[in-house]
């Protein structure tokens, strides 16, 4: 049963849900959600959202702005988180926050998210969704806690001394961000996966705790594991903007060229895509098969013998075409700050009503309000 914005999908009390959906079974639940989603768009809410760490790149763009954009078109309703206190679970000041801010709302709206339909926020700025964190922390126990995957990794890669309460608990932040709205979908990436397990089991809980034989008062949301492929920074690993590999949205045309004719390859004249012996020639196949919507062994066939610096330029030539509308939406808000601002404060109103009448409920469920 598809869970709707207004019902939740039964509770589920068996070990092995606790224990998470294995990534075979998550993909197989995305299919059959793109279905319904297709049939019935209203029914669903997606929460999704990014840190405010500088600007978004061509890696996000594929794997997640382009999906939302696509969810959006569809006609489901979409909500898009700033994760602006999730800043600091990996490092100790939220440096030039405003600005990366800003930068994210101008990447927002430039690839296509439609402040007319969807909403853009801050979580800092939600009052309520921040206090669902203290009912929701007494459903999680400090042993799940220490065993999610996703923490245990982002610990490991933290730029911290020690691990900060707020890194600890994040599963269950997150599970407010996506909780305040009764969001039912959520789409993520594979490393993303246990903390939307964590969302899932705290409003099981929630529901079993204080919904007692009543409404359930949160659903169950989905993961809608995005098909994009992972695509690969120009020095040949993870793209990402502290390894300087990474293609940035607003980059100009003139850095994009400069960026993709560094980029590695290998000593192999002749094109071919084999992802697994090959990855950089591979992702600049892909990344131009992403730009061109087309296969990416087709591009391979076409360059062929003509070689390494070809496919730089036909990669480039695909990733400015495609980019210039989107730069050109950019540059356009930019010259209007103020526009920015007042979007990002409408969405914050309306997320705070939402938040408002869900702390409510949560509140009246519990018996704390009298
Ligand atoms: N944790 C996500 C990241 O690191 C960002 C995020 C915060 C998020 N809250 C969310 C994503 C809620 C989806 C839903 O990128």
């Amino acid at each position: 049963m598809i869970p709707t914005l207004d019902t939740a999908s039964p509770a589920d009390t068996s070990a092995s849900s606790d224990a998470g959906l294995g990534i075979s079974a998550a993909r197989h639940r995305s299919a059959e959600l793109e279905t319904t989603i297709r049939q019935h768009p209203e029914r669903f809410r997606v929460l999704t959202g990014d840190r405010p760490t500088g600007r978004l790149h061509l890696g996000h763009y594929f794997g997640t702005l382009h999906n939302r954009v696509r969810l959006q078109n569809l006609g489901v309703e979409l909500l898009v988180v700033i994760a602006d206190y999730q800043v600091l679970t990996d490092r100790d000041v939220a440096d030039r926050l405003p600005e990366h801010v800003e930068e994210l709302v101008l990447d927002y709206l430039a690839v296509g998210i439609d402040p007319g339909r969807a909403t853009i926020f801050t979580h800092s700025a939600i009052p309520a969704l921040n206090q669902l964190l203290l009912p929701f922390l007494s459903l999680i126990s400090v042993a799940e806690l220490g065993r999610n995957p996703t923490v245990k990794d982002e610990i490991a890669q933290s730029a911290q001394a020690s691990v900060s309460g707020l890194m600890f608990t994040y599963p269950a932040h997150q599970a407010a961000d996506i909780l305040f709205c009764k969001a039912n979908l959520v789409p993520v990436g594979q490393d993303q996966l246990p903390h939307l397990e964590a969302t899932r089991t705290i409003a099981r809980r929630f529901n079993n705790r204080y919904a007692n034989g009543g409404v359930p008062v949160f659903p169950e949301p989905d993961a809608l594991l995005s098909a994009a492929p992972l695509l690969l920074g120009t020095d040949g690993t993870k793209m990402s903007k502290s390894r300087g590999n990474a293609i940035a949205l607003a980059a100009t045309a003139d850095e994009t060229a400069r960026l993709i004719r560094g980029a590695k390859t290998d000593a192999i004249r002749h094109i071919t895509y084999e992802p697994a012996t090959r990855p950089e020639i591979a992702s600049l196949l892909l990344l131009t098969a992403l730009c061109l919507d087309r296969d990416p062994r087709a591009v391979a066939e076409d360059i062929g013998p003509r070689g390494a610096a070809t496919l730089k330029a036909v990669a480039t030539e695909a990733v400015n075409e495609h980019l210039k509308p989107i730069r050109a939406r950019r540059a356009l808000y930019a010259k209007d700050r103020h526009r920015v601002h007042e979007i990002l404060q409408a969405g914050n109103g309306h997320a705070t009503a939402l938040a408002d009448s869900t702390l409510r409920e949560v509140r009246i469920a519990m018996n704390s309000l009298l």
